[in-house]
């Protein structure tokens, strides 16, 4: 659809087709500022009122193409990714009540959040096009194993608390038949109990009637961190579906695209102006006594020859996988400083490093405390990764796929 040649008509034409937040975010600037245009308080640049004209050229970006429903949602890396293929988000579930936090300050005016789904009857979740799930990885991955292991307690399917909630997501694929889903995990899904657990994952879907395709990606294309991660995908009607469709970009970012920079602007709780330059606040920087502590600990495993301990790296390299334990001291990922301590990533670093906040967008609300912040953003998905992932699935979803000419598509690395 094409929008009327003045700015401020054009954003009151464009909200018929898209919340306040997402005009917000295609024109990079904040929602407060969409209400000033509209209110005649500050008069829109013609330029970012042309970002909108490019969005609503695009025939599917003026409808919502298909609704989804988010589940073990967090803070809502997956649903991210969807919406900005149209996708229209109709049910959440989410208990943690600070991920809830995060989740409504990002999505406002929606739907209600549900708490545990254990305890909701598939029947009273709404009809939609497509499942999203992250489920929880802990019973699965090889921290989680190795710790559940150490005090004597049950991993993968056999944590009768985290390790069965694979099942209450068949159980609302039985009961609902979307056209899709897609499913993330650790890498380590693959080989826990000796590839036994994934067997059981596809056989459970395959079972439901669903065509499944799933592959390791790895985020490093599109955010500087080391995240391998699973992505099953699955369609109830045969499709062309393959990983291969997914589109790979030719970069390998550093993490210079996502620290501060001395010329951003200040933002209170990660950074400050200082002698006309923006710095990181002293607090991210390590005290002598965890710094000592840290380096200690490294020796140590070190001289046993395994690889544990911290990792200190600047902006020409790229992070180790940012989890969720990284709020404890930070070790995983350390950022050097001339003349002191290294310090841990702000939790505005940790939104760039897993493409919540990119370059012209703008910058996702952070309410909760540092300590919730790091946890959330170690147990996201990184979103550019997700939304790859939905560009293949959206033609097969839409029923709209047309296979190349010319397979010009990147093979996945
Ligand atoms: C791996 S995280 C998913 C993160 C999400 N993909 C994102 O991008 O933020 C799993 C989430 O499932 C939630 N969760 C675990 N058990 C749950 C349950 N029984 N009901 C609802 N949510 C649950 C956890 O609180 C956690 O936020």
């Amino acid at each position: 659809m094409s929008l009327p040649e003045d700015p401020k008509q054009a954003i009151i034409a464009a909200r018929e087709y898209l919340q306040v937040s997402a005009i917000a975010d295609i024109m990079g600037v904040s929602e407060r500022q969409i209400y000033n245009y509209l209110s005649d308080k500050v008069k829109p640049q013609p330029l970012r009122v042309n970002e909108l004209r490019n969005h609503l050229q695009k025939p599917s970006n003026t409808k919502a193409t298909f609704t989804m429903i988010d589940l073990f949602a967090g803070i809502g890396g997956i649903r991210k990714g969807f919406e900005k293929i149209g996708g229209k988000c109709v049910f959440t579930s989410e208990w943690n009540k600070f991920s809830v936090q995060t989740y409504k300050a990002n999505y406002p005016d929606d739907h209600e959040i549900n708490g545990d789904i254990t305890e909701v009857n598939a029947k009273d979740i709404p009809d939609h096009d497509v499942l999203l799930a992250g489920f929880p990885c802990q019973p699965f991955s090889l921290a989680g194993v190795s710790k559940k292991k150490s005090m004597g307690k049950k991993h993968g399917f056999e944590d009768e608390t985290q390790g069965t909630l694979f099942f209450d997501v068949c159980r609302i694929i039985a009961e609902k038949q979307p056209r899709a889903f897609l499913l993330e995990n650790v890498k380590n899904l693959v080989s826990h109990d000796k590839g036994k657990t994934f067997k059981v994952i596809k056989d459970s879907l395959k079972k439901l009637g669903y065509h499944i395709e799933f592959r390791v990606i790895s985020a490093t294309p599109w955010v500087p961190q080391k995240r391998q991660r699973i992505f099953i995908v699955g369609f109830r009607d045969t499709t062309e579906f393959d990983f291969d469709q997914v589109v790979i970009p030719d970069t390998n970012p550093t993490l210079a695209s996502i620290l501060h920079q001395s010329d951003e602007e200040p933002e209170e709780g990660y950074t400050e102006k200082y002698q006309g330059m923006t710095r990181v606040l002293e607090k991210y920087t390590l005290s002598d006594k965890l710094w000592n502590y840290l380096q200690g600990y490294s020796k140590k495993h070190a001289a046993k020859g395994n690889g544990f301990g911290c990792s200190v790296v600047g902006p020409e390299d790229v992070s180790r996988t940012l989890s969720a334990r990284y709020y404890k001291d930070g070790s995983e990922i350390l950022i050097k400083q001339k003349g002191k301590n290294p310090r841990m990533l702000t939790p505005r670093e940790c939104s760039r490093l897993m493409g919540f906040d990119r370059p012209k967008n703008k910058p996702i609300k952070i309410p909760v405390s540092n300590c919730q912040a790091w946890r959330q953003f170690g147990n996201a998905v990184a979103v550019p990764v997700i939304e790859a992932i939905a560009k293949a699935m959206q033609p097969h979803i839409e029923g709209t796929f047309v296979p190349p000419k010319n397979n010009k598509l990147l093979k996945l690395k």
